[in-house]
């Protein structure tokens, strides 16, 4: 897990004043798109809690990342998706945003009850997207055992959001 967090050093692109000014972006795309750093960074997220039955992972690109924790783990993966995409009776979770807010959806009958779900995400930030991960899980009858994310970019407080949730980053910037 140091060549993990290595490879983000190396690979990330950071961008400066995207999305916005001010904002300095970090973009996994070309660490995702390297198969080493890949599998490396698969393995690095999934270690490090107690046992999960499924791993879910966060539109978009925590869908990326939570198939590549899945399979070194040996477990399936649940898409948490933004809003609309889902059928049938599905809950609903709205978070803030740095400004307005957002939502989440997932299908309760897509996770068994009780399961111990890992949520895997590429950045925690403010944390409002992981921890309205965590309360649809806990809605539908399952068990948030942790958040494993590449990067938690420490200074948006993200950690603050998740209560007892054990949350391991691959890299603190
Ligand atoms: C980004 C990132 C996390 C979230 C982190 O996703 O991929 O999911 O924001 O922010 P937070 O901790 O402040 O909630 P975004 O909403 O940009 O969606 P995308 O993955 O579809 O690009
Ligand atoms: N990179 C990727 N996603 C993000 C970031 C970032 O710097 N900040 C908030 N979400």
């Amino acid at each position: 897990s140091a060549r993990a967090g290595a490879a983000i050093d190396r690979l990330t692109r950071v961008a400066p004043d995207f999305p916005v000014p001010g904002v300095l972006f970090r973009d996994l795309t070309p660490v995702l798109a390297d198969a080493d750093s890949l599998r490396l960074i698969g393995v690095a997220l999934a270690v490090g809690f107690g046992p999960f039955d499924v791993v879910a992972g966060l539109e978009s690109r925590g869908f990326l990342l939570g198939t590549a924790v899945a399979m070194a783990a040996g477990t399936g993966v649940l898409a948490i998706r933004k809003p609309g995409k889902l059928p049938g009776d599905i809950l609903s979770e709205e978070f803030d945003l740095e400004y307005g807010t957002a939502t989440l959806e997932l299908n309760p009958s897509d996770v068994a009850d009780g399961a111990r779900v890992l949520v895997v995400d590429d950045v925690l930030a403010t944390g409002g997207t992981a921890a309205a991960a965590c309360r649809l899980l806990r809605r539908a009858g399952a068990a948030p055992i942790g958040v494993s994310v590449a990067i938690e970019l420490g200074a948006l407080g993200g950690r603050a959001q998740l209560g007892d949730v054990p949350i391991r980053a691959l890299r603190l910037y």
